[in-house]
Order: C-alpha cells, then structure tokens, then sequence
C-alpha cells in the first residue's frame, strides 16, 4: 500500500495501474453519488475516485460533499471515461471533516466562478480554489528559481535586518516599532519622545530595503543577494503596491552599470524560463483564464499577445536600452501627450515618470521590456552613482508590459566625498549611516545592484492584475486582516 500525493500518481499514470494506494485530499465534486473529484493542492489536477455506492455505508456517502477533506483506500484502475488516464477505485474512505452545505453556500469553496475581490475576503480559504492555488504553485517556482539562479551564478544568500534604525530609501516610508505602552510615551527635556527609553535605545522601524547591508557584505563577499521581507507606509493604494512585499536584492563588487543591466535582463528570464519548466499546467491553466479576462476588455486595453506569447517574447527579445532624456524626448513628442491624454502630462526634463509614462514607452512605443538609466538625480535615491555631468545619476529601471516597474537599481556612490555631499543635500542622517559611510574608507570599490519586487514578478508570469491576488495574506491601507 503506497499513500501518494496526487500530483505524482497522476505522473505514474498508467504505471500504477494495479497498485493498491492511498490518496488524501479535498472533494471538490462528487457525481452521481458515485464519482469523487479529489485534489490536495499539489497539482492542478484533480484524481478521480470511483465510488461503488452499493456497497458503502450510507452514512459515509452522506459524509462526501464539496469541501470534505478525505481518505481514499483504493486500487488504481484504467479509466473508462475521458478526461483522465487512471482513477482510484475506492475499497474504503473515510472522512476527517465533513461540510456544513448551508454554510459552504457562502464560501468561495461553492463549486462556481467567484470574483477575485470576493476571495480576497476570504483570503484563508482561496488556497483551495484553482485560480489561487495555481498562482501559489508559480510563487513557489519562480521564489526556487531565484535561490537556484543566484546559488549556480555564485551569489551567497545574506539575510539582512528586519529591524533597522536607518531608512535606505531616504523616502521617510517606514513603520516605526516599539514595544513602548503608547498611552505613556517617555518624554525628553523638549517635549519629544524619548526613544533612548525604546526597547533599542534608539528609534527603530521596519526595513524598507536590505542594499545598504547587502552592500557591506558585497564589499566582503564579493556577490550577494538578499531575499526577504520589506516594508512601506507609502499610502498607495494602487494594483501594484504593496505595505508588505519581498524583495530580492543582488549586489555585487566590481560592478558597473552595464554589469547591472546585464546581470538583470539574464536573471529575470532565467526565473521565467524556470517557470514555464516547471509549472506547465498551472500556467496552462492560468493563461486560458487571461485569454477570459482580455475578452473582457475594450480593444484599447486588450494584451495583443496570450499570456505564454508574452512570455516567450520577454525571453526572445532583447530589453531596449535608453537614457531617461531620450524617453523624455519620446514621451514629449508623442501623440497622447500632444493630445493630452497623460494624467501627467509630460512637460520638462526632470519630471517623474508614472506607471502610464512606463506603460507608454513598453506597450506602446517599443512593445518590448526596456531598461530605462541615467536618470535626474534629484528623483533618486542618495546612495546612486552621480554621473559626469553632475545632473543624472547612474540609476536604471526594468520597465515591463502591464506592471510598468519591475526593477529598480543603479551603480552606487563608492566615491566617499561624494557620498557625504550627496547625503548632506539630501538631508540623510549620517551618523545613523556611519557603518555605511566606513565601506567608502577601507578599499571601497565600484559596485552595483538592484532590486526586484517578488509580487511584480508573479503578477507578469500569472498574468493577474492586481497584486492583492499574487501573496496568501495582502497588507494595504486599512487592511491586515488574517
Ligand atoms: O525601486 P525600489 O524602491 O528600489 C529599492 O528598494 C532599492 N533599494 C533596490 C536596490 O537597488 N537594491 O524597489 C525595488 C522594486 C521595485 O522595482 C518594485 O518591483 C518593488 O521593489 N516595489 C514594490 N512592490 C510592491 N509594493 C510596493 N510598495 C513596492 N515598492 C517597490
Ligand atoms: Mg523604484
């Protein structure tokens, strides 16, 4: 007696014909008071369980219902019908908990098309639907695709701080963590409170970004990345924004900004080819349900190409490289803004890029991914390499098809004077940063690095919308539920 997983017998198939096994899982239908559809999450697929009824206990079949989890004793037989190679010939089955049917009605459990909105609400319970479980399953692949890119590329994994006193960003988006009691907060001589009183004896908050660690142990370790959770109290409430997320954060000495770019486009379409060879049926699945949704929409916002043609594309192609002054040139000159169609309408140099201005150049302008560099240095971040001209900074942005960001990353500032002017013009508080300021004084190199929203990625490869719909338990605004 074998107790498989069903993933793996279905991969047997007619292998295993003969073999008395056991299966467990989720009735996710059951016909005729005779055939069971039973999935336990490691496939797609479902194994079907052929139920003698004649000679089952009543009481048990009563039992077999949408949502009831199970345990099949059975016999692996050829299937009669179509649609499956093999099927379980049930000897006996017993049930480990069975269903309210009144109140399944109002789950998303209920076998029928649910919006994404609505399980969302019941976010503890999408795992067992076929849309989430399959975006899961690609999370999963494109996550050990990542490990497995950076391990054979020889990246060590360096786990960086959750809780940090500096706010590498210097975009003043953080979560402060305390374990004061807020209705008796310490107060200094002025007024203020004291967090020399705090747990750390400073003030503290959740990490936004792990590169300045990461660039430490680069200035040891020569390659590294980081991959862990990050934190942001930017008020966006968008479908691309997340209070909560993962990062995956490379870094690496000796490199400059064509390393970087490089080392980009080759790592995301590595993890994407890993996808695509590991997760055939979830994204078969997924792609017949983009294909859906695009009849859905109006001509003007339809993808021209299928969720699998846009991979493959992103693959094949070469990402366009451009300076941020020759996409100004391009969004000035172009249709939508002559007509005024931007929501920002694109008017000098200098000007921040949003997602529709990212979209244009992608979708639009090129239809390819492009990596977007030099850009004005008074919209990036301090620690990014300034250019010659003193103007633009050695920053780059992997811009893609219906996500707009993918990427954000640059060549870093290793140039110590340069570094600490920066950092006073823009207001970065340096002794919090001393640490940081040291790997400019001991042998400090050029080197670079980026960084790639995991959620971004697997709402490409899924091909889903909003990013609420790509982690198990979304934080936005006004929303930690579970
Ligand atoms: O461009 P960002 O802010 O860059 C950094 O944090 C750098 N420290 C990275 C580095 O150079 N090591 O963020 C990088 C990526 C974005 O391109 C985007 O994919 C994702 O992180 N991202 C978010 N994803 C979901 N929700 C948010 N609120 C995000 N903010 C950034
Ligand atoms: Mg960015």
């Amino acid at each position: 007696m074998i107790s498989y997983c069903i993933d793996e017998l279905l991969k047997k198939g007619k292998d295993a014909v003969h073999q008395d096994v056991i299966v467990k899982g989720w009735v996710r239908s059951f016909r005729s008071n005779r055939f069971v559809a039973l999935n336990d999450g490691s496939t797609i697929n479902n194994i079907q369980i052929v139920v003698d009824f004649e000679n089952f206990d009543t009481e048990i079949l009563n039992q077999i219902s949408v949502g009831a989890s199970i345990k099949v004793i059975g016999v692996v037989v050829e299937s009669q019908g179509k649609g499956q190679e093999i099927e379980v010939k049930a000897n006996q089955i017993k049930i480990y908990g069975g269903v309210n049917p009144d109140e399944l009605q109002e789950t998303v459990l209920q076998p029928k098309r649910h919006s994404l909105e609505f399980l969302r609400e019941q976010a503890h319970l999408r795992f067992r639907t076929n849309t989430f479980a399959a975006i899961m399953r690609v999370r999963h692949a494109l996550m050990f695709g990542i490990h497995a890119y950076y391990n054979q590329n020889g990246f060590f994994y360096v786990n960086t701080p959750i809780i940090t006193g500096s706010d590498a960003e210097g975009a003043g988006e953080m979560f402060t963590i305390t374990n004061f009691d807020l209705n008796q907060l310490p107060k200094d001589e002025t007024g203020n409170i004291d967090f020399k009183e705090d747990f750390f004896g400073k003030r503290t908050n959740l990490t936004v970004s792990g590169q300045l660690e990461a660039e430490a142990a680069a200035m040891g370790l020569g390659k590294v990345y980081t991959f862990g959770p990050t934190f942001r109290a930017e008020n966006s409430n968008t479908s691309r924004h997340l209070a909560e997320f993962w990062m995956i954060e490379p870094e690496v000495a000796f490199n400059d900004l064509d390393d970087n770019m490089d080392l980009a486009e080759d790592f995301i379409k590595y993890v994407i080819q890993y996808a695509i060879d590991n997760c055939k049926d979830d994204l078969a699945f997924l792609a017949e349900r983009f294909d859906n949704e695009q009849k859905q929409k109006s001509k003007e916002e339809r993808s021209e190409l299928g969720l699998m043609q846009r991979l493959e594309y992103v693959l094949k192609n070469k990402f366009v490289r451009l300076t941020y002054t020759e996409a100004i040139d391009i969004l000035k000159n172009s249709k939508t803004n002559k007509k005024k169609k931007f929501k920002y309408p694109i008017e000098e140099w200098g000007a921040d890029l949003q997602s529709e201005h990212e979209r244009y150049l992608v979708e639009k302008h090129f239809k390819s991914p492009v990596i977007l560099y030099n850009y004005p240095a008074k919209i990036k971040a301090f620690y990014m390499r300034l250019n010659e001209d003193e103007k633009t900074v050695r920053a780059m942005d992997v811009l893609f098809p219906g996500i707009g960001e993918i990427i954000g990353g640059s060549q870093r500032e290793e140039r110590l004077d340069v570094l600490l002017r920066k950092m006073s013009e823009m207001n970065i508080d340096q002794d919090e940063l001393w640490w940081y300021i040291d790997t400019r004084k001991f042998g400090t190199v050029p080197h670079s690095g980026f960084g790639l929203g995991l959620e971004r990625l697997v709402l490409f490869v899924t091909g889903m919308a909003n990013i609420r719909d790509v982690i198990p338990f979304p934080r936005t605004p006004k929303n930690a539920e579970f």
